[in-house]
């Protein structure tokens, strides 16, 4: 069969609220041009981020029920452990709350001031956990992935060279670890090969450095290599996951991407002593190590989650449905980072409206003008988020002007996605119309959470 279905079918509905034109413009204007203000009941279509907001299954739910809340031992954190140590093959699991409080912990006992962290492209998250301790996070993606309207296979990969370059230079006393982000968040949700992840991992042994996944997306990731590197295609998604773990010592997880959860998210190790000194503060900061901050109950969910993602059928239909919106976008006249990736779709707003210089933030002007049209919620990563001020008061611009539209995971119908490809050929006719922002107010750090904008 050609047609790739939504492989489930809704047993429970979550009605949408429908707003006019006229009243997104007063909801705009009171949440001052900033999306992130905008009450979630006064978005039609929320494609702000993929994480935490995707549906449970039916047996997550009964699994809600069969939660073990003991404090100690509880029986849920044993059937997490064992989903976790199937699938990764680490034998220390720790669960946290979610990816960042891992992060967190990870940085804690590994990073300080003088160490060096490179990776693919650290999140957001891993650098500012990174930063926090005085360390460095440095990013070495391979080359294709700095170009946007490149098509190619595996655009989140490591510059190899680069890698070895860094540590010759710096010394491998002063790189605790290596990350490896899969699938690259950062770099559109872009897949790593297992022939990347194995050279970094022989890199590194020669010099005794460890390598960490950061594995919030190992699914969509897997699907990436069966689907596109030679001598996976006859191997299951568990079989491909195991090897993409079988190359690192321990990973970061957010439950909230590929556990399929709505919360959670867990540390791994391969070493019982860095799995001590985690525990050790796990037990301060996050909670006793058999719940690490979530109930019982959210451990049964992932636990059921983590099983499920490995499912094919799935991963087609998620990983086609994201190249669906992306191939029509292309069609609608709207440049977009290629190729699709496992998780979003990355509308390039410097080359949509070319009009609107970085200081004003052209990402800001397509995302506000998605909700007015159409009560979508996307976001903007170029210079709101990333924009720094020079000493001298001139803006300093990302590399890139994005919006994303992430996907949430089973939430949406093909229709719904239809629905968003009509606003954006909308959006696009109206590309020249479309005007930059200046900030009224913003906070010290983040600032495009809180960030208040007027029109220029
Ligand atoms: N690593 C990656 C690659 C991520 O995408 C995220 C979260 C995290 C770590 C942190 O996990 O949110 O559970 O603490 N990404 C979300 C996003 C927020 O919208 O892309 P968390």
């Amino acid at each position: 069969m050609r047609t790739i279905i939504e492989p489930f079918r809704i047993k429970s509905v979550e009605p949408l609220k429908f707003t006019t034109r006229a009243e997104r413009e007063t909801i705009l204007q009171k949440a001052f041009y900033n999306v992130f203000a905008i009450p979630s009941e006064d978005v039609l279509i929320d494609l702000l981020t993929d994480s935490g907001t995707g549906a449970m299954s039916a047996q997550q739910w009964a699994g809600i029920m069969q939660g073990d809340e003991s404090y100690a031992g509880a029986k849920s954190f044993f059937r997490f452990q064992e989903v976790v140590q199937h699938i990764t093959g680490f034998p220390y699991v720790i669960p946290t709350h979610q990816g960042r409080a891992a992060e967190r912990i990870l940085f804690t006992i590994a990073g300080g001031k003088g160490k060096v962290i490179p990776s693919n492209t650290h999140f957001d998250t891993t650098r500012a956990n990174i930063e926090l301790t005085g360390a460095e996070a440095v990013d070495l993606l391979c080359a294709e992935g700095k170009q946007p309207a490149l098509i190619a296979d595996f655009k989140g990969n490591m510059d190899v060279e680069a890698l070895e370059a860094l540590i010759e230079r710096v010394g491998p006393d002063r790189i605790p670890l290596c990350m490896l982000t899969v699938t690259n968040n950062s770099g559109g949700g872009q897949p790593v090969s297992m022939a990347n992840i194995r050279a970094v991992k022989a890199v590194l042994e020669r010099y005794g450095i460890p390598l960490f996944l950061d594995a919030c997306r190992f699914a969509e990731n897997a699907y990436f290599i069966k689907c596109r590197e030679p001598g996976y295609q006859d191997k299951s998604i568990l079989e491909i996951a195991r090897e993409m773990f079988s190359y690192a010592d321990g990973c970061t997880m957010s439950a909230k991407k590929d556990g399929l959860s709505n919360t959670g998210g867990f540390l791994a190790f391969r070493d019982p002593q860095w799995a001590q000194q985690a525990r050790e503060v796990l037990i301060v900061t996050e909670g006793f190590p058999t719940y690490g901050g979530l109930a019982g109950r959210d451990l049964e969910a992932v636990a059921q989650g983590l099983l499920e993602v490995l499912d094919e059928h799935y991963l087609k239909y998620r990983v086609r449905s994201v190249a669906y919106l992306g191939e029509k976008l292309l069609a609608a006249g709207i440049p977009i980072v290629q190729p699709p990736g496992g998780h979003a779709i990355y509308i390039d707003a410097r080359s949509l409206v070319p009009h609107i210089p970085p200081e004003q933030f052209p990402g800001q002007a397509v995302v506000c003008a998605f909700y007015l049209e159409g009560g979508i919620r996307t976001v903007e990563i170029g210079s709101l988020m990333f924009g720094k001020t020079d000493a001298a008061g001139n803006h300093v611009a990302p590399p890139m002007e994005l919006v994303r539209l992430a996907i949430p995971r089973r939430v949406y119908t093909q229709s719904h996605i239809d629905y968003v490809i009509e606003v954006a050929a909308l959006v696009a006719q109206q590309r020249e119309q479309l005007r930059g922002f200046r900030i009224l107010e913003q906070p010290r750090f983040l600032r495009h959470f809180t960030a208040k904008l007027a029109p220029v």
